[in-house]
């Protein structure tokens, strides 16, 4: 029942949530057109999938854990096995955050540059940055995406999504020690029963129409909360890496 989430597991040694959300509902079709739903391998060619979302029409953000052999970035879809109108675009190039931890998962972010740029329609837009300032505190709900595995253990084939709330960070210290709120936030109320899991790594974290976080790690356990990494606390890495990838 569990195939994914032991495949992550027999890769990664700690935890990484490679796509699910647990006790969400499905998202109405193309209410989050930033979303991408991203494949890669591993080096056994096993097949893994991940969130993402587009910054720029080339570029599509997701976590540095969800980083393989043959990335593949799909746009404009709703329902995976649906593909009419959508745009399934090759990955050229791909930039991780050089401190990127396998083992405590800080600085979880990274930059997939799209063969082709992507065509922005109803179905597929941008989403924005946060402000050098913005900072996501505890008690704010803020929404997550993704097609990771459903509370029965199932892939979703449909976008599913979820609200959660920012936590204060010793919620997320209690767990590990290695959570930094600096460069983290830490998300979902451990008495709700709501959170990501396997397969929603990489999504965004949605405040107000802001991509504020990344999901990246949960701590063994289903129940929340999980470490998000802080997209505010990258903006200088994000505007130079974004930059070395500008059409020549
Ligand atoms: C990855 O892409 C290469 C070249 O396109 C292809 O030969 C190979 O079979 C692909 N691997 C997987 C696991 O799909
Ligand atoms: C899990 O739930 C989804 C959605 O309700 C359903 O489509 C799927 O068949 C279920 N899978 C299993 C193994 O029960
Ligand atoms: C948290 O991250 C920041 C930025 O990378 C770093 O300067 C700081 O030392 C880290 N704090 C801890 C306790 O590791």
């Amino acid at each position: 029942m569990f195939l994914l989430p032991l495949l992550l597991v027999a890769v990664l040694p700690v935890s990484t949530e490679g796509g699910k959300i647990l006790w969400g509902t499905e998202a109405k079709p193309h209410s989050q057109p930033y979303m991408a739903f991203i494949n890669y391998y591993d080096s056994k060619s096993q097949k893994f999938r991940c969130g993402g979302f587009l910054v720029r029409e080339d570029i599509v953000m997701t976590a540095a854990h969800c980083n393989g052999r043959n990335i593949t970035v799909t746009l404009g879809v709703h329902n995976i096995k649906k593909q009419k109108n959508i745009q399934h675009i090759s990955v050229v190039d791909s930039i991780s955050h050089k401190d990127f931890n396998h083992k405590t998962l800080v600085n979880d972010i990274m930059l997939l540059k799209l063969k082709n740029k992507a065509q922005l329609n109803n179905d597929v837009q941008k989403i924005d940055l946060p402000k050098k300032h913005d900072w996501v505190k505890p008690g704010q709900v803020c929404t997550v995406a993704g097609w990771g595995t459903l509370a029965n253990g199932s892939l979703s084939n449909t976008l599913q999504e979820v609200n959660l709330e920012v936590q204060k960070s010793q919620t997320c210290l209690k767990m590990s020690k290695d959570y930094n709120d600096s460069i983290q936030i830490c998300v979902g109320n451990p008495k709700e029963k709501k959170a990501t899991g396997k397969g929603d790594s990489g999504g965004p974290f949605v405040c107000h129409n802001v991509a504020q976080g990344i999901v990246s790690r949960n701590f063994n356990t289903i129940k929340p909360p999980r470490a998000f990494t802080r997209i505010s606390s990258f903006l200088p890495w994000i505007q130079e890496k974004m930059k070395l990838l500008q059409q020549p």
